[in-house]
């Protein structure tokens, strides 16, 4: 299984501070967001990653992630020129994801919490694809999926006016090989963009869809106003205070999840500058 992050996109909505700024580089309490979705793929056991970003900010990521390797990981780099839709990740990996399924999550998405749901899904590796759906007061905001009395999922509408249910399709996918095909045979829809939701439409026509509700345990972030990043600043804040813990920490998660060995860890410490995010690996090494 790939691992695609899509951190591209003008994030106009959050104007001055993405004026030179792009938006997955901005600060959630102690680290970039991009480091977010990064960690969430790293939980789901995935090594190989392709970054997609434009053109001026893909030397920022390589500049915090380089090739992958002191995390264990591999990951690429691949420019999308203008913001053309989600699905076009698809058309821009497709080397990347050669013959193999691939998860995609968008830069911007914040998950905190048992991400099982997550981890069974690309363990599983199912032909078709796997959604998740998240209980949310404003579903008219994002895709929508709508569910039988049996719980099957029925429909999808992208930011429906009148939401057919309050189950919102979050920035987090499955899928398997054929998704590149399939990307390749979308129109634009009226905003101009390839439509993830689109893509998710022909695995529900074909019967390929699997929607997994995701519980009220797991916290999926907004990042779209200045409002929601302090709030989700001030989350991690508490939860980091509290408990003593980083979340999203991605060399503790190599560590941790095997990626590198406890030699490798140790290397990689000793290159960091001294601060208190190189005192608490030394303490998650020692411990
Ligand atoms: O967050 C989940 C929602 O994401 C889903 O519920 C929707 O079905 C899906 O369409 C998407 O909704 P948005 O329209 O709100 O996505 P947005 O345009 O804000 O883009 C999401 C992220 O992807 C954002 O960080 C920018 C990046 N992006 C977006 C597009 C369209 C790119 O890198 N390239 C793009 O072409």
């Amino acid at each position: 299984m790939k691992g695609i992050i899509l951190a591209g996109g003008s994030g106009t909505r959050l104007y001055p501070i993405t004026k030179v700024y792009s938006k997955q580089l901005t600060i959630i309490y102690d680290k970039p967001l991009i480091y977010y979705p990064l960690s969430v793929l790293m939980l789901g056991g995935i090594k190989e990653v392709l970054i997609i970003s434009n053109q001026e900010t893909i030397p920022l990521y390589r500049k915090l992630f380089g090739d992958g390797s002191s995390i264990g990981m591999q990951i690429q780099y691949a420019i999308q020129k203008a913001p053309n839709g989600i699905a076009e990740a698809f058309i821009i990996g497709e080397k990347f994801i050669g013959n193999d399924s691939v998860s995609l999550i968008l830069g911007d998405n914040i998950f905190y919490g048992k991400l099982d749901f997550f981890y069974k899904a690309v363990s599983s590796n199912k032909k078709g694809a796997t959604i998740f759906a998240y209980q949310v007061k404003d579903p008219q905001r994002y895709g929508v999926v709508e569910f039988d009395k049996n719980g099957k999922a029925v429909s999808i509408e992208e930011k429906p006016k009148k939401p057919k249910s309050n189950y919102a399709v979050p920035g987090l996918y499955v899928y398997d090989n054929k998704v590149i095909e399939i990307a390749k045979t979308l129109k634009p829809s009226e905003r101009g963009e390839l439509e993830i939701t689109d893509v998710n439409k022909y695995y529900l026509e074909r019967n390929e869809l699997y929607v997994e509700r995701i519980g009220r345990g797991v916290a999926w972030l907004d990042t779209g106003t200045p409002e929601a990043l302090l709030q989700a600043s001030n989350f991690f804040g508490v939860i980091e205070d509290r408990q003593g813990t980083k979340v999203a920490c991605i060399e503790e998660i190599a560590f941790q999840r095997g990626f590198i060995s406890r030699t490798k860890f140790s290397i990689l410490i000793e290159s960091l500058p001294e601060s208190p995010y190189k005192e608490y690996l030394k303490n998650v090494l020692n411990e």
